[in-house]
């Protein structure tokens, strides 16, 4: 099983805004995103990022996934078959039969797998705007990872790809 990390940032290395606005994401990045998401046939995000894509009217490009939201809250999902575990190893668990698996963040989440050394590679899609406060990639405690970079690729005019191997 590879587990891929998907996400979109600015120049600047944030995920969003202080205030969730992420409209700054362009239609190609979104389409590039929902692609490795339909290819792998799963997804785990945060809570926090749960309650905002399934707002999203686009997020019912992905309604046949098998979507893991990690939580210690107990809350009720959306539909019965978006499963909530507690932890990222148990996130791993539900889609241990699938040869891909996309963690896409929040900050927090991200940082969880990072740090728990469970991510095997990360694409990086980079908007070209700089965010001066916001929500950044990666959100707890001090924590170093070297990265080997094993591909580059212009997703559209004016974003960038950049896809890396965390090296354990
Ligand atoms: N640019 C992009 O590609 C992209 C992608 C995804 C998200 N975003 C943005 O990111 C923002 C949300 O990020 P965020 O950092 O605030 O929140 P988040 O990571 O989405 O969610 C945080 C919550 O997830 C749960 N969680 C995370 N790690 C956990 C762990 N190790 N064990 C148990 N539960 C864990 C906790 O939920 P409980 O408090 O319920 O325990 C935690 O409060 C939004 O603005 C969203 O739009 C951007």
């Amino acid at each position: 099983m590879r587990v891929v990390m998907y996400m979109a940032i600015s120049v600047n290395g944030m995920i969003a805004k202080g205030n969730d606005d992420t409209s700054w994401i362009s239609l190609e990045e979104w389409n590039s995103y929902s692609l490795a998401v339909r290819n792998a046939g799963n997804l785990i995000i945060g809570r926090r990022m749960y309650h905002i894509l399934t707002k999203q009217p686009e997020f019912s490009e992905l309604k046949d996934v098998t979507l893991v939201v990690v939580s210690k809250t107990n809350f009720k999902t959306l539909s019965p078959k978006h499963l909530v575990v507690n932890s990222p190893q148990e996130a791993l668990k539900m889609v241990s039969r699938s040869k891909e698996v996309i963690v896409a963040g929040g900050g927090i989440l991200n940082h969880a797998f990072l740090s728990e050394n469970l991510v095997d590679e990360i694409f990086l899609d980079i908007e070209p705007i700089i965010l001066s406060n916001g929500i950044p990639l990666f959100k707890g405690n001090e924590y170093e990872q070297k990265l080997k970079l094993i591909g580059q690729k212009k997703i559209s005019e004016n974003v960038l790809q950049l896809h890396y191997q965390i090296l354990k």
